[in-house]
């Protein structure tokens, strides 16, 4: 028999590539997803049929119960949230629903309705914030930076809370920035990526971005979804933090973007203060070495390589 897993967040980045990671292991894939005037699937739309789609909102109860009711999923990725952080600071509100309660909401409905399958919690690296040690561990302290960052650390000590009180096999992920060419726009990589293939094919003659200077530890999403699987396929439930040990600036980000395609990122790049944020994370590296050691994961893809993958792929959109 296939073992069947859940995934909330399947029209995601990283939702796409779970599902894709979990069919080729001969899994039985099954995606939440919340209702919506107009069907967004474009990351799914080549494994259509090859999963199947069940409706529920994180900010409904009744209808994750229903879920996993109807799926019995043996393994549940809890992908779904608000993740963009600006937009953390303009709907405080809905992120904290969506993004921290949202969590409790489905480890009631694991609770009552699967208490033997096993959970993963997407945290983030966000929650280390204003960091309290260099490079950031499963022991350094949070200090979130932003209404995302502190929903997420909610949705971490809920994770080992419940793990705790209740015996769940449920493991929280704390993830470092991850990018693929199938990343939101909006984000940094992808913003200068799109914008990058942009200015080369002469449809546009700046980039506009926020704080140049803040550094991130941007690895591949392909890479990071294996460790959320490796996570439950351990024999006792943990958190871990995921990354590539390495941190570069948005200004590398850019330079090596506009290089690839042979052209001087200084000539392009203006700063824009309407994308500065009201407080800034302004440096993360992760220490990923009891992913390492406990799970046997390591990167594959390093940054220069991930942005020249991103550039190419925009490229590609515009022919
Ligand atoms: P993403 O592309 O923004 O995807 C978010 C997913 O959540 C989408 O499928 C979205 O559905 C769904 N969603 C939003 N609100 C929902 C609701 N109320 N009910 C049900 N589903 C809802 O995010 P991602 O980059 O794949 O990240 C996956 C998870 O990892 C997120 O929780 C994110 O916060 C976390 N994380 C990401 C990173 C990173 O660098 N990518 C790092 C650390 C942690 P729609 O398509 O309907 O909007
Ligand atoms: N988005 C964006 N747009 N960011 C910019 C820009 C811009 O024009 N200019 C500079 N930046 C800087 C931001 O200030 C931030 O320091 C950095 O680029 C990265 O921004 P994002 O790509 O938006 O990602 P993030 O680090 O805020 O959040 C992502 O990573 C978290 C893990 O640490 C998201 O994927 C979160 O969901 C995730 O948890």
């Amino acid at each position: 028999m296939p073992r069947r897993a859940l995934i909330t967040g399947i029209t995601g980045q990283d939702g796409s590539y779970l599902a894709e990671f979990l069919l080729a292991k001969r899994y039985e894939v099954f995606g939440m997803v919340r209702r919506s005037s107009s069907e967004k699937v474009d990351r799914i739309q080549h494994i259509r049929d090859r999963i199947t789609l069940v409706q529920g909102d994180l900010h409904d109860q009744s209808s994750l119960i229903s879920c996993l009711k109807s799926v019995r999923p043996e393994e549940i990725y809890n992908l779904a949230s608000q993740s963009f952080v600006p937009t953390s600071w303009n709907q405080p509100i809905l992120t904290g629903d969506i993004t921290g309660l949202g969590v409790t909401r489905m480890l009631e409905a694991v609770r009552s309705v699967a208490p033997q399958a096993r959970f993963y919690q997407a945290s983030s690296s966000e929650m280390f914030g204003q960091v309290r040690a260099m490079p950031q561990n499963e022991t350094t302290p949070f200090y979130p930076r932003s209404p995302y960052g502190v929903a997420k650390t909610y949705g971490h000590f809920i994770t080992v809370n419940y793990r705790e009180s209740y015996r769940l096999f449920a493991c929280s992920g704390i993830l470092f920035n991850h990018e693929s060419p199938r990343r939101g726009l909006e984000f940094v990589t992808r913003k200068v990526s799109y914008e990058v293939a942009r200015v080369k094919l002469g449809l546009t003659k700046e980039l506009r971005l926020g704080n140049l200077e803040a550094k991130r530890d941007w690895g591949y999403a392909g890479d990071y979804v294996k460790a959320m699987w490796m996570m439950l396929q351990q024999p006792r439930p943990s958190d871990y933090v995921v990354a590539t040990g390495e941190s570069h600036s948005v200004k590398e980000l850019v330079q090596i973007a506009f290089a690839h395609v042979g052209l001087d990122w200084q000539r392009f790049v203006k700063v824009d203060r309407q994308f500065t944020r009201p407080a800034e994370v302004d440096m993360l590296v992760g220490d990923a070495s009891k992913a390492r050691r406990e799970l046997g994961w390591s990167p594959t893809v390093r940054f220069p390589e991930l942005v020249k993958m991103m550039v190419e792929a925009d490229l590609a959109l515009f022919h």
